[in-house]
């Protein structure tokens, strides 16, 4: 029989904080064996000298140690940005009330009390780990979202005309995706397409961007340009890559005579064909430099007309239902 090559995880790093010697020793050599990579430091003191060229993913420290105790360690190791993040858990013979409560004030996550249960210690530690990743995955998430909006917001504060118009056209966008009953991870990949749908406008000098005037063929020639050059912006970063075709396809038309590719029907991506409806809706109930406002009332009559046209004829119905629900709020 074959072995198939594994991939092997790189091991979770700890430092175990813990003055005795024997307890110290049996506790590493039990995590070793669990595949963690073991520092160990005698004191507090002692933890924070390693500290200084290791940098783990959990601390596992004593309450009572000589020099400086658990507790002290865990107040100095929180006063540095470097280290706040870094899940703790105290190890205790000590399991009095007051001490549990000293340590909850800390903000301390868990207890583990000696005589140390391996297997206990071992599923305490994962689940920190994991709870940790889980942290730092949403962290990730929310940090992408706000830098997009940053960016979103950047091309939208130049064109006078268009204040809020990202905003209106993301929700647009969701509600219609809502109504179709996408999934949560859909749902969030198609607020980033629509919050840079027009992010390929930084390639628009404002005199343009803000004319009032009918644009001169040349341009309309560099404004059509703007969905290539926001996918072209987006192709190196790996984590936006999916949303392209929503940047890219974002002014194909139904009877494909969109652009920039003149894509026809179900060959334009579902999110590409939300996003034009409600890019549309938005740009005509909102005053512009080359027409005023229009009542949402005649903007959806308008979009029902070109369903089939311009739009996809099952979107169409199920966008104005979603806008006319808010309308008689
Ligand atoms: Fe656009």
């Amino acid at each position: 029989m074959i072995s198939r090559p594994t991939i092997p995880t790189p091991s979770k790093k700890i430092l175990l904080v813990e003055d005795n010697e024997l307890i110290r020793e049996g506790i590493k050599q039990h995590l070793q064996i669990d595949n963690f990579l073991v520092m160990t430091a005698g004191d507090g003191i002692e933890a924070l000298e390693t500290l200084e060229h290791f940098t783990p993913d959990l601390i596992l420290a004593d309450i009572n140690m000589p020099r400086m105790d658990g507790i002290t360690f865990y107040k100095e190791l929180r006063k540095s940005p470097r280290w706040t993040a870094i899940p703790f858990i105290f190890l205790t013979a000590d399991n009095s009330p007051e001490s549990i409560r000293r340590g909850r004030e800390l903000g301390v996550e868990d207890y583990i009390t000696k005589p140390v249960n391996h297997r206990d210690l071992v599923n305490t530690i994962n689940a920190r780990l994991l709870r940790a990743a889980e942290i730092e995955v949403a962290h990730i998430g929310q940090a992408y979202l706000e830098t997009v909006k940053v960016l979103a917001n950047a091309i939208e504060g130049r064109d006078r005309y268009t204040r809020g118009h990202v905003d209106r056209v993301t929700q647009y966008t969701l509600w219609t995706a809502q109504a179709l009953h996408w999934s949560e991870h859909d749902l969030r990949r198609l607020e980033f397409g629509a919050r840079l749908h027009d992010i390929g406008k930084i390639i628009i000098p404002d005199r343009i961007l803000n004319k009032k005037e009918k644009l001169t063929p040349e341009e309309w020639e560099l404004m059509r340009r703007h969905p290539k050059a926001g996918a072209e912006m987006l192709q190196n970063i790996t984590h936006l890559a999916d949303i392209r075709p929503l940047v890219l396809y974002h002014h194909e038309r139904w009877d494909g005579k969109g652009y920039p590719e003149g894509l026809g029907e179900r060959d334009i991506p579902l999110g590409a064909r939300i996003l034009a409806i409600a890019d549309v809706y938005d740009a005509l109930t909102t005053e512009r430099p080359y027409h005023p406002a229009r009542p949402p009332k005649d903007v959806l009559e308008f979009l029902r007309f070109n369903a089939g046209k311009a739009f996809d004829p099952d979107l169409v119905p199920i966008f104005c239902q979603v806008i006319e629900r808010t309308l008689k709020r």
